[in-house]
């Protein structure tokens, strides 16, 4: 019995226990139930900020490469530390545009404002790179969601990870493999250079000091030469920069490839995908092709969405409900008594009270009779057969002595023990349950099959052995008594009216949306 009772406690305990971190999968609608509007909370955001500067674009675009390839993508981009020491304070990120950080920052306070402690920031990020390329005029594409944010930032763990304006096709590739991205995804992911700028100390070497034989990089157009070194002559203010596309820069399309068919690629690493033969055809073929581009832009980027990303084992932190795991493990433990299985509706979020003081009143009690059992049962649209049928759950499972005690030493002045009661049962209950019973005393509620689902029970009352008063009153009262004999002598028909009204009861002042939440504990409110 013991052992039993702990075996379903213990399927609950699993149940309900949270997934450790781990790498995982991302999907797609990770917040549809814990926070359904997150896109468009993201959305709205990064189309405000927009609207402030158009440097929020290319700002958060280039933030999202440089978050997922330190740590993965974890948002450890964005930590601020007094010390100076985070991913944020190297050097190369120090390039990073301020408009990006606050596009984050902004998104996860509209979010927060929702569905707090909810969405991490990595996702954000992911959700407004993808935003900032379709407001710049680029392809849509769904993000897949469900990263953690990291647990490290630090400066000294960014050298040698971020790739350099200097890299040859070689050093490019080799970075990016590291995070399973092809040549292509190179080649389409570098196509990001369709929108914003760099610091001119970052190109100023194929202008002045490319070669002891040519000073000027000869992949370099002449005329664009001219034109850059005008922007960026010799020994420049160090915060002067030139547009990355020289012709569309603030609009995503594949103008960046057609620039370096043209010799006007910006960086060393931008024109090399021209110069090497193994990039040359994609560059060409995307150059003459926008949706190519497009496509293969969509593919690296959901690529690179992946890299090192944290996720929770179970990969559904934030999804499920508790209220939800709840109602499929009342019905599994049915079906495991041996009752019948039944699917179960789901969607419910939790609660956000949870009060002693509300409690008085809702719960029956087990000397109940038919009309209070009726009228509270009715409060949540359950009708007399719901009563019925629901009350055939005291097929399994036992009762405190206190519950039913009244009814073999105190019923009434007349007679001491409830004449509705056997009265062998009544005698077999006094053993168990001594006037002087230990507090935690306890008797079957079907004495004959207690662990098994069954339609005992409504026998059991038909023979006088229902235990608590509330038990015996569904034959008692003329009113419930064709029901419980109906039950009493087939069994399919109390499993299909079982089933009926525990998908009545699973729907009981659900809240579903932003009623409620979805809690990370099962035992604490997330905030
Ligand atoms: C292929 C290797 C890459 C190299 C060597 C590289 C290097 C650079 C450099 C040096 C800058 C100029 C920074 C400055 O001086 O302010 C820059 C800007 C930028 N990068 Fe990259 N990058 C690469 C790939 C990518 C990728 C994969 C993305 C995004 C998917 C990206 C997005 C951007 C954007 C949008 C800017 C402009 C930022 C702004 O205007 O604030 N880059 N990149
Ligand atoms: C009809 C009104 C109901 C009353 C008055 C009632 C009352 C009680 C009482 C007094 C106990 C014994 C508690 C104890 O002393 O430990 C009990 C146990 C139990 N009740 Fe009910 N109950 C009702 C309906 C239900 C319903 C609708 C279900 C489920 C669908 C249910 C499932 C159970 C189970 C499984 C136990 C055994 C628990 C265990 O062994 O730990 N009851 N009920």
């Amino acid at each position: 019995m013991k052992l039993w009772r702990r075996g379903l406690l213990l399927v609950l305990v699993m149940m309900f226990s949270q997934g450790k971190e781990s790498e995982g999968q991302l999907v797609e609608n990770f917040y549809s139930a814990s926070c359904p509007n997150v896109e468009s909370i993201v959305n709205q955001a990064v189309s405000r900020k927009r609207d402030q500067t158009i440097i929020t674009l290319a700002a958060t675009l280039r933030l999202f490469l440089h978050d997922c390839f330190v740590e993965g993508c974890d948002a450890s981009i964005i930590i601020a530390s007094p010390n100076g020491d985070a991913e944020k304070n190297f050097a190369d990120n120090l390039s990073l545009a301020g408009d990006g950080f606050d596009t984050v920052i902004k998104a996860k306070q509209a979010v927060e404002a929702q569905c707090p402690g909810v969405v991490s920031c990595a996702d954000i990020l992911a959700v407004a790179a993808r935003d900032c390329v379709v407001l710049a005029g680029g392809p849509s594409f769904p993000v897949e969601l469900g990263r953690r944010d990291g647990l490290i930032s630090k400066a000294s763990r960014v050298a040698g990870n971020l790739p350099e304006p200097t890299f040859n096709l070689n050093q490019l590739t080799t970075m990016f493999s590291k995070h399973n991205l092809s040549l292509t995804d190179v080649i389409a992911l570098s196509g990001a250079h369709t929108l914003g700028f760099s610091h001119c100390n970052r190109f100023s070497d194929r202008l002045y000091n490319f070669s002891p034989s040519s000073t000027v990089d000869p992949s370099l157009n002449p005329d664009y030469a001219k034109q850059l070194m005008a922007t960026c002559p010799i020994a420049v203010d160090p915060n002067i920069v030139m547009t990355l596309d020289p012709d569309t820069p603030f609009t995503f399309d594949n103008a960046y490839y057609r620039n370096l068919v043209a010799g006007k690629g910006l960086l060393s690493s931008d024109q090399v995908l021209f110069s090497d033969s193994a990039s040359r055809s994609t560059v060409l073929n995307f150059a003459n092709n926008a949706d190519n581009f497009n496509g293969a832009f969509v593919t690296a980027m959901r690529k690179l969405g992946r890299v090192g990303v944290k996720t929770v084992e179970a990969q559904c932190l934030g999804i499920v409900s508790c209220a939800d795991i709840l109602a499929m493990a009342a019905r599994d433990c049915v079906f495991f008594a041996g009752g019948p299985s039944f699917p179960v509706e789901l969607g419910r979020h939790e609660g956000l009270i949870s009060k002693a003081s509300r409690v008085a009143g809702n719960l029956p009690e087990p000397f109940f009779d038919l009309l209070q059992l009726n009228t509270m049962f009715a409060k949540h649209n359950l009708s007399l057969t719901d009563v019925i049928a629901l009350s055939g759950a005291h097929t399994l499972g036992v009762s405190h002595c206190n519950r039913f005690s009244d009814r073999l030493y105190n019923f009434s002045s007349s007679s001491p023990v409830d004449p509705s009661l056997n009265p062998d049962y009544a005698k077999r209950l006094m053993v168990t349950c001594s006037k002087e019973a230990d507090p935690g005393a306890i008797s079957n509620l079907d004495p004959d099959t207690p662990f098994t689902f069954d339609n005992v029970y409504y026998k059991n009352l038909v023979g006088g052995k229902g235990l608590l008063s509330s038990d015996q009153v569904l034959l008692s009262d003329s009113a419930s008594q064709p029901t419980v004999l109906d039950f009493a002598k087939n069994p399919g028909n109390f499993d299909g009216a079982f089933v009926a009204a525990m998908r009545k009861l699973g729907s009981v002042g659900v809240k579903t949306g932003i009623q409620g939440e979805v809690r990370r504990d099962c035992t604490t409110f997330n905030s």
